[in-house]
């Protein structure tokens, strides 16, 4: 018996197809999306370093805000060291006053202040007193902030999995390559979300970060474009031969 995709009616399969075609497309560019905005550049396909996870995932806002956005205005690089340090060693107010507020008040409450007048300012994030600036020294990201991008992708990123995954799985292919591929990618998606929560905590979960966000996209690019081959053509060693030679019976 011929294979369920194959069996679909030509104007379903041309259906598949342009989903198929979009997931591909999206996915590519969520990727293109993804890399420059965690290398700060402008154009083409970035690939992220580690060291830009671990920004984004593990350090204090201000370090990361220091170390990327607002590296342009720290006069002295050896600075964002002194903060980093005054928060590892217990953020006392002590410190604050003695060595931190001082290079704030230099590069950075010009903007950050209630009352700034400058152009670019940013009035709204003040980091004139210790209350002010204690809440952007939590690692990663905040537990709102990061709960809200976990639901936001997992729901988001979930939904057309299931489609893409549900789609692949009634492809000829053998059934050892569609059970891995399909479990390779579910697991990689939990992993990567899983990761971001361990990160905060604990630096060397940045690594699975990158195998995990890599898995994932790969899986899902992959299946897409095999499903997309499968809806029309018999795809060559990979396809089940017990499947018989498909077409729409
Ligand atoms: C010329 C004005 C200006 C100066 C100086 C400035 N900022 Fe900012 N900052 C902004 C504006 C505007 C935003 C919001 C837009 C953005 O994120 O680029 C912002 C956003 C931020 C954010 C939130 C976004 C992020 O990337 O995490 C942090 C944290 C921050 N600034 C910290 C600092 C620190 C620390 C300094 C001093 C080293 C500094 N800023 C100096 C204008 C400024």
């Amino acid at each position: 018996m011929a294979p369920t995709l194959k069996r679909l009616n030509t104007s379903a399969r041309v259906a598949l197809s342009f989903f198929l075609l979009s997931i591909i497309i999206g996915t590519v560019s969520a990727l293109i999306m993804l890399g420059l905005l965690l290398t700060h550049q402008e154009s083409g396909f970035a690939i992220p370093s580690v060291e830009s996870i671990k920004i984004k995932y593990h350090y204090p806002q201000l370090v990361s805000a220091m170390k990327t956005s607002m590296n342009q205005y720290v006069a002295d690089d050896a600075d964002i060291e002194t903060v980093a340090k005054w928060i590892a060693g217990g953020k006392s107010e002590a410190t604050y006053e003695a060595e931190v507020r001082p290079i704030l008040r230099r590069d950075c409450t010009s903007c950050h202040s209630p009352g700034s007048t400058m152009t670019d300012a940013m009035p709204g994030m003040p980091l004139t007193t210790y209350q002010e600036v204690l809440p952007l020294t939590q690692a990663g990201y905040s537990w709102v902030k990061m709960a809200k991008q976990a639901h936001v992708h997992l729901f988001g990123i979930g939904t057309f999995l299931a489609l893409v995954t549900l789609i692949f799985a009634f492809t000829s292919f053998r059934p050892w390559l569609r059970i891995t591929a399909i479990s390779v990618t579910w697991t990689a998606l939990l992993l990567d979300v899983l990761c971001w929560w361990l990160t905060k905590y604990e630096l060397g979960f940045a690594y699975v970060i990158v195998g995990a966000g890599a898995a994932m996209s790969g899986g899902a690019i992959a299946m897409s474009a095999l499903a997309l081959l499968d809806l029309w053509v018999r795809v060559p060693l990979i396809s089940d031969p017990k499947a018989g030679d498909g077409g729409p019976g």
